[in-house]
């Protein structure tokens, strides 16, 4: 995701709009850029790195005049970060102006399109194809903007809040938003667009929030029109009476960033399979993959190098590769794997993972994969990262930036990314039936909203939470694809509660730990009835009976586990190799509220940092 920022009124529009920009810059921070028109012409000023770099830049070129203004902070999708792909874009003529936070998921077909027609294009983003595609419609229809806009978007297919600006007629700026927050902030004679209304809430407490599908017009000294993209049906506004203050907006209404970004992980795991899953049409597609399939049809093995969550998601991974694309799979910390000597051979595949792409230890890894011959896969959060550059080639989860240092939405993206590579290899290979393959498909397009459901159990799991927060040791314990989420349930309770928590295989608790149990130990334990469920109930049987305390994560409806454990907080059912992104959620909640409970600073624990750039 990105921020966008825009006005139109009666005041200098440069210090709104970077002040806000710097509000909006937790939405995504590679690279800023603003547009001005001062009454003669439109001038842009846009650079890699942060607002702050912008506002140097800008006051240097003297680029601060004007009272019409857009701005973008940048999280990439679609061309690495730096100056040329940073927005504002141009339409050829430098007539148009375009800012947008979103993926526009057909922009090649419509690049090529417009190339065809004479079109040139500076940039490798999306954001670019569009500002050209709407300058070509309102050319050959030679239309008003609002309408060029309208029948553009159209065409398109992806997510998008846009602003766009026409130097011919510079009393109005065309808004428009589909799977990407956009509000209108309502002032006396001025107007604020902005992705969320941090931007101008010392400027006024009226905002619209633009709805899925709708575009505004916004023309100074005339109210808001805002119509439906398709169909062209106009809508009555509904303007909102805020009553936010500044911090509280940038979290949207959470009290944390990582709370947020736990609930951001159905929007997250969409995001990533959006324009690589077609259900429909039964293709995954992803160039990465795509580009090397043999290598990957002919890999004798397949290593993950990563640390921390990352490595989690990779141990699941493990699991799904191993099931369905019966290629071995090897799970590396990266710190221990670049120091062991490891045996890499040319024809083994080796898959980085990395949310901040910028971790010591896993590009360390990658260089001494490369060293030895092997290919390079990286999965990575953020675009034009390190890690990102440095593999042969690589998947983006579109997670959107993840600022809370405890890990949430990057690790089930991660899965949903590999999940997708393994799907699309194991059918290459015919190692699953279509129906099957179809099955899954259709199935990992509902776990958004299994995610949404099993984030219902919010409140049930603050009551546990507030059981057992004083508790001074944590057990969890997870079977086959559980597993790896039992040691992530475990990260996430040490790193911000910093309560002691082991993961373990639940068979593993009977070779040592369960020596641990007693009245005073919580247990959680993953027993959803997919995979060696009846195994585990027996588990959770060996430890009541030694008194240890059973938080259970269960399917919904399991009624056996139910008179066994002390709590348990249901997941919805799904296919088992999905399981971990359902699972998952009550352990990041459960982690979270025992550290708010306990006054961590859950965002920034005590010796973390977000990227670890140092071995
Ligand atoms: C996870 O909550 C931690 N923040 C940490 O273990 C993290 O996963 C690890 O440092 C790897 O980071 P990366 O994914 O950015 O490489
Ligand atoms: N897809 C556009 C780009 O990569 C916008 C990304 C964003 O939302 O920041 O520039």
């Amino acid at each position: 995701m990105c921020g966008i920022v825009g006005y139109i009124g009666h005041r200098e529009a440069y210090p709104i709009v970077i002040k806000g920009l710097q509000r909006l810059e937790y939405r995504g921070y590679d690279s800023a850029g603003i547009a001005l028109y001062d009454g003669s012409n439109l001038n842009v000023c846009k650079t890699k790195g942060k607002v702050a770099d912008l506002k140097t830049k800008s006051e240097n070129e003297n680029i601060t005049k004007g009272s019409i203004g857009i701005g973008h902070t940048r999280w990439a999708t679609h061309g690495v970060p730096n100056d040329v792909n940073s927005h504002p874009h141009y339409s050829n003529s430098g007539n148009l102006v375009i800012i947008h936070n979103g993926i526009i998921e057909n922009y090649d077909s419509l690049r090529k399109e417009l190339i065809s027609r004479g079109y040139s294009f500076k940039s490798e983003t999306d954001t670019e194809v569009l500002v050209n595609l709407i300058e070509d419609v309102q050319k050959k229809e030679n239309i008003k903007l609002g309408k060029a806009v309208q029948i553009a978007l159209n065409q398109v297919v992806g997510a998008y809040a846009i602003a766009v600006f026409d130097k011919q007629k510079p009393n109005e700026i065309v808004v428009a938003r589909l799977g990407s927050p956009l509000a209108i902030g309502i002032g006396e004679e001025e107007f604020f667009i902005a992705s969320d209304a941090s931007p101008f809430i010392e400027f006024t407490q009226k905002a619209i929030y633009l709805e899925d599908g709708e575009m505004a017009i916004i023309r100074t000294g005339e109210e808001v029109k805002i119509r439906k993209i398709q169909g062209d049906k106009m809508v009555d506004p509904y303007v909102q009476e805020l009553q936010m203050n500044l911090e509280q907006i940038e979290k949207g209404n959470y009290d944390h960033f990582m709370l947020k970004e736990i609930y951001e992980q159905p929007r997250a795991i969409t995001d990533t399979y959006r324009g690589r899953m077609l259900v429909d049409k039964g293709i995954i597609r992803m160039a990465g993959v795509d580009d090397n399939i043999e290598k990957f049809l002919n890999a004798k093995r397949i290593i993950v190098v990563a640390c921390g969550t990352s490595w989690h998601a990779g141990l699941v991974a493990e699991y799904i590769f191993e099931e369905y694309t019966r290629i071995p799979v090897e799970v590396e910390y990266a710190s221990e794997f670049i120091y062991r000597n490891p045996i890499i051979y040319k024809d083994d595949i080796v898959i980085a993972i990395s949310q901040s792409g910028e971790t010591a230890d896993t590009m360390a890894a990658i260089k001494l994969a490369k060293q030895n011959g092997a290919f390079v896969f990286g999965v990575c959060n953020v675009v034009g990262s390190s890690i990102s550059r440095e593999t042969h080639a690589g998947a983006y989860t579109h997670a959107g930036p993840e600022i809370g240092v405890a890990s949430t939405k990057a690790f089930t993206t991660q899965i949903t990314i590999l999940s997708l590579i393994a799907l699309k290899i194991a059918k290459a290979k015919g190692n699953i039936s279509k129906p099957d393959y179809q099955h899954h498909l259709s199935e990992l397009a509902l776990i958004p909203e299994k995610v949404e459901k099993a984030l219902n159990s919010n409140e049930h799991i603050k009551q546990v939470a507030e059981k057992y927060m004083s508790s001074a040791n944590f057990l969890y314990l997870g079977r086959g694809f559980n597993f790896p989420v039992a040691l992530e349930g475990a990260l996430k309770l040490k790193e911000i509660s910093y309560i002691h928590a082991e993961g373990y295989p639940a068979a593993e608790m009977k070779h040592g730990p369960i020596a641990l149990i007693d009245e005073k130990m919580p247990v959680v334990v993953i027993a959803t009835k997919k995979g060696h469920y009846q195994k585990v109930v027996s588990n959770i049987e060996e430890i009541k009976s030694r008194k240890g305390k059973i938080i259970a994560i269960v399917t919904e409806g399991d009624e056996n586990v139910r008179n066994l454990a002390d709590y348990v907080i249901e997941v919805p059912d799904t296919i088992e190799a999905f399981t971990p992104l359902l699972t998952t959620i009550p352990l990041q909640l459960l982690s979270y509220h025992i550290a708010v409970m306990l006054g961590k600073n859950v965002d920034q624990p005590r010796n973390l940092a977000k990227s670890v750039t140092v071995e």
